[in-house]
């Protein structure tokens, strides 16, 4: 059940970058268009499993435990169920928020085209350094992404009908049979090839053989800094320490404590 979690949600991503307050889970009101609204509606499922843990804590414990830290908790136990062991600690005592707003999510959500220099900014403005994107964008090891996400990379590139040069070309060729189109939005392939189910270093294996699916995850080669760091997470260790680390640092992003938010009754919504 935990391990279906981590796939399923893109959870110790987006809804931790955009700030440990859970406001992400929150469903849109009359006045009110929620970030869940926002997010394209791709990749974001696992809802009802937060909430479902919700209704299970509330029941014999009310009140006390944030959806914030649910998320937070179930992102750590979903990636270490496999190891039998926890692969990192999570503080607890995050609040959640009491607003969700679509633009705001938007403008937080890193995009897959983006190039090396904007997504250290996007990490940067999360506190979060070029350690923290390189080793944590090793979680794509884990799902799949939609062709529309990258089929620029094997149809129109430039806009002269090219492909991304950048794009092994083997693998590109596998690409194309799986998404037929650029406007394919609807066929999902695994980010790592032959694993997408296993959390390993894999991811960084495949991105050095040019496999990485997004702009974003071939971006990481393009930097110097950036690109000795993929080579030491070509370790199992180091990747899983680092990764275990850089989830920490990213666990303390925008957290609310003291009196600031609440603890909400249900995760969809603000009390
Ligand atoms: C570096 C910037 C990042 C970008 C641009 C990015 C972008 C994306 C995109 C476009 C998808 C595919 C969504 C879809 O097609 O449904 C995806 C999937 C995913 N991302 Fe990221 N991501 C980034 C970093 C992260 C981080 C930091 C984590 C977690 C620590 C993460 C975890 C995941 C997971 C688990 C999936 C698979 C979701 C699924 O199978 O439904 N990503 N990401
Ligand atoms: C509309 O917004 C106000 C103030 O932000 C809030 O108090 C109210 O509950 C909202 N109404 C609905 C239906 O969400
Ligand atoms: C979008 O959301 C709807 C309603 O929750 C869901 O039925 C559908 O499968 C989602 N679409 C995708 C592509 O995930
Ligand atoms: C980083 O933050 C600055 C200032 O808020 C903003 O202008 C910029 O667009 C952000 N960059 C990214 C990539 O999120
Ligand atoms: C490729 O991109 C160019 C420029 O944006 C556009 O004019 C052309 O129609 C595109 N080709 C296809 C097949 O979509
Ligand atoms: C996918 O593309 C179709 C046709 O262009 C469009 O109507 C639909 O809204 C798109 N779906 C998503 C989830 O972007
Ligand atoms: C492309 O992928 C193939 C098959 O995985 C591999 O043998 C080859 O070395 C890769 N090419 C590059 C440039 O990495």
């Amino acid at each position: 059940m935990m391990h279906q979690l981590f796939p399923k949600a893109s959870l110790s991503g987006w809804l931790i970058f955009q700030g440990c307050d859970a406001s992400v889970l929150l469903d849109s009101t009359a006045n009110n268009t929620a970030e869940k609204a926002a997010i394209p509606n791709l990749s974001l499922a696992g809802f009802d499993v937060i909430d479902e843990i919700k209704t299970q804590l509330e029941k014999t414990c009310p009140g006390v435990v944030s959806c914030a830290d649910i998320v937070a908790l179930a992102a750590k136990d979903s990636v270490s169920f496999q190891f039998k062991k926890s692969m990192w600690e999570v503080l607890t005592g995050r609040r959640d928020g009491t607003i969700s707003r679509a633009s705001e999510a938007l403008a937080n959500i890193p995009s897959p085209f983006f190039d090396f220099t904007t997504l250290k900014q996007a990490f940067a403005n999360k506190t979060l350094t070029v350690q923290d994107l390189v080793v944590l964008s090793g979680a794509h090891t884990i799902g799949v992404g939609h062709c529309n996400f990258f089929s620029n990379r094997l149809y129109n590139f430039t806009g002269k009908g090219d492909a991304d040069p950048t794009l092994n070309s083997t693998y590109a060729a596998i690409l194309k049979m799986k998404c037929k189109s650029l406007s394919d939005n609807t066929t999902t392939v695994g980010m790592d090839p032959g694993s997408s189910l296993t959390f390993d270093n894999h991811y960084f294996t495949i991105l050095k053989l040019k496999e990485g699916l997004f702009q974003s995850d071939a971006a990481l080669l393009t930097n110097n800094g950036a690109s000795n760091i993929v080579d030491e997470m070509l370790s199992p260790g180091n990747f899983f320490t680092e990764f275990g680390q850089s989830m920490m640092r990213m666990g303390a992003i925008g957290v609310l404590t003291g009196n600031s938010g609440e603890i909400r009754k249900k995760c969809s919504a603000v009390n």
